[in-house]
């Protein structure tokens, strides 16, 4: 698309809003001092069907959150993580961790309040962070509790709380005022390290907005030392190798180290979260300004004529039409999508290889342990395999296949194989000198993962990734649920 199509499209960007900005809606019935349209709801208000009335369309838009139907790599069915055609090796790579236990693909926002309720990671020891993106009633506990809600204990306080207060999932009050439905952003998280990265925040633009509306839950981030807050690791950047850097410093000088140590490797661990804000600002479309709204809420045509924003959050490729065509006119849409798809194979294929060599690296620092070789070269792989883990994470857990960053997710599994390579070299070396058969090793290594694979029942899934020939090295965890 050449730049004088995307100013055209800014330029009707523009013009769209002004005429949905004006548009006669039945809410907008009482006006503010200062002469704006608002819509008589308190703005305290956090339940999704105090809206209906007033934005009906809105509103039916968001009941299609419900909807369930997968795409090629993507979807919104219910599935675990596990399953064969998705990543087997997770229960090892987890090892020791509430991951290994459960861990399913994302799906609609309707059922963000069902899933954390029933995942088995939750545990009594599951603090206030965790319900931090799914519910409604987040922005008012922060206000209320102050400091203590991120530590607060999630089954006995949050979770009660929350249903006293009337929660929705994820829901108009999360990106809306609801008086004025301006746009805003409600997890205070997210400014505060977009702030520590030295970017204004006062007065974002419209364009900003729809991206950072969806940025305050889709991001990397780790619950402080202290005391369990949110934190987003941004001051050195939105990369994968820059966010290690700042694990590896700045959150290690806070106190923060880790989020758990394998079973596997007994290497202390980062867990990765959805980091849809920075692989996408990274990538060719966010460096262009284009918004997650742009893509994932299309203008569409409701009730014969009407246009609104799309609120059924999904995969664009199930509305290429109006997700793609509005920028992408000129190029034949069913060949558009065969080249998302051929993005997301390559990706796909080479995240497997990464996990696959991941995996292995864990079980031969295993050997070297069992095998008494020396502490400090032990430590050396570790912190390999440490890095080779992170690097494909990073890009497992961020939910578009590789779509919104190609190049940017294929640089971060090259690192991650080349990293958990250097692991298992190291740890060649090592083991030949205790004269270990390698031969026999990477045996036990195919018949654990094939052990791992063959297990039928999820939750066992772990269990069979341990044996008398890889005995486990940590005490087991529970998990706060990060999704
Ligand atoms: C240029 C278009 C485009 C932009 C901009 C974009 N995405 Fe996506 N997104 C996609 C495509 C294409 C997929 C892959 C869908 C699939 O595989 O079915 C996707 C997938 C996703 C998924 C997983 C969907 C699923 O079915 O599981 C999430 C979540 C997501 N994007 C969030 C975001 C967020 C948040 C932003 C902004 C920070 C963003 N996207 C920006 C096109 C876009
Ligand atoms: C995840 C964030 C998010 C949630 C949740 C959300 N919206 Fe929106 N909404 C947006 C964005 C982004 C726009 C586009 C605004 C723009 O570009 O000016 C929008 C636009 C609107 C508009 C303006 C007209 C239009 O269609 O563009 C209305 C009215 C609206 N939303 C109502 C609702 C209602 C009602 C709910 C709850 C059922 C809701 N929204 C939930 C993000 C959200
Ligand atoms: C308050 C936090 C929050 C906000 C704001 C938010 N999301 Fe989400 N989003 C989530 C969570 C949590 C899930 C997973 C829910 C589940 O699996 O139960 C999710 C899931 C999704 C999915 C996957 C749906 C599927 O069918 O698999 C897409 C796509 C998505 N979000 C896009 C967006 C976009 C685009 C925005 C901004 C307009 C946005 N989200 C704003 C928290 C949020
Ligand atoms: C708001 C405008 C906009 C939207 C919406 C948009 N794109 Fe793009 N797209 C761009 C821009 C700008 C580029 C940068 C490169 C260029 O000039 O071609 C680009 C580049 C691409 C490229 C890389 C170039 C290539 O041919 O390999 C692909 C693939 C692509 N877009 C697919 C999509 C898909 C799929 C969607 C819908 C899910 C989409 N785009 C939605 C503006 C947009």
């Amino acid at each position: 698309m050449s730049r004088v199509r995307f100013g055209a499209y800014l330029l009707l960007l523009a013009f769209v809003l002004i005429i949905t900005g004006c548009s006669n809606d039945p809410g907008e019935k009482t006006a503010n001092a200062a002469g704006k349209k608002t819509t008589g709801l308190s703005a305290d208000e956090i339940s999704n069907e105090a809206f209906k009335d007033q934005f009906p369309l809105q509103y039916n838009s968001y009941m299609k959150n419900k909807k369930m139907e997968d795409t090629k790599y993507n979807g919104s069915v219910k599935r675990s993580k596990y399953d064969p055609d998705k990543e087997p090796l997770l229960p090892i790579l987890f090892n020791g961790y509430g991951f290994a236990t459960e861990y399913n693909e994302d799906r609609g926002h309707v059922y963000a309040l069902e899933d954390i309720r029933n995942v088995k990671r939750i545990t009594d020891k599951s603090v206030g962070s965790c319900y931090t993106c799914k519910s409604t009633a987040v922005p008012q506990m922060i206000e209320e509790m102050g400091d203590d809600y991120w530590g607060a204990n999630f089954n006995q306080v949050i979770w009660p709380k929350g249903e006293e207060m009337g929660h929705s999932p994820i829901g108009c009050s999360d990106c809306h005022d609801p008086k004025t439905m301006d746009l805003r952003v409600t997890r205070p998280s997210f400014y505060k390290a977009l702030e520590a990265k030295g970017v204004d925040t006062s007065n974002p633009t419209k364009n900003d907005m729809r991206t950072y509306v969806c940025g305050q839950c889709h991001d990397e981030y780790y619950f402080a030392a202290s005391n369990s807050e949110v934190i987003y690791p941004w001051t050195k950047g939105f990369k994968p190798e820059d966010m290690y850097e700042y694990y590896n410093t700045i959150a290690k000088e806070n106190g923060f180290e880790k989020d758990w140590v394998s079973n596997i490797s007994g290497t202390p661990m980062l867990k990765s979260q959805h980091p849809e804000f920075e692989t996408h600002s990274s990538g060719t479309h966010g460096k262009a300004g284009v918004s997650c709204a742009d893509c994932h809420m299309p203008y569409e045509r409701v009730d014969g004529k009407k246009k609104i924003s799309s609120h059924w959050w999904t995969s664009p490729l199930k509305t290429m039409q109006t997700s793609c065509g509005q920028c992408h006119g000129d190029r034949d849409l069913d060949k558009l999508k065969d080249r998302v798809l051929e993005i997301q194979e390559a990706n796909v294929s080479a995240l497997h290889d990464a996990q696959n060599v991941s995996t292995s690296a864990h079980y031969y620092v295993n050997k070297m342990i069992t095998s008494g070789v020396d502490q400090a070269k032990i430590k050396e792989a570790q912190e390999f395999v440490r890095q080779g883990q992170w690097f494909w994470d990073i890009i497992a857990a961020e939910n578009s296949s590789g779509f919104h960053n190609p190049q940017g997710s294929m640089d971060s599994l090259r690192i991650s194989i080349e990293r958990s390579n250097k692991a298992i070299q190291i740890a060649t070396a090592e083991l030949v000198k205790k004269g270990v058969n390698l031969e026999e090793l990477t045996n036990e290594i195919e018949k654990a993962k094939q052990a791992v694979f063959d297990e039928k029942v999820n939750e066992k899934k772990k269990d069979a990734a341990v044996n008398s020939y890889f005995p486990a090295q940590a005490p087991v965890v529970p998990a706060p649920p990060k999704k």
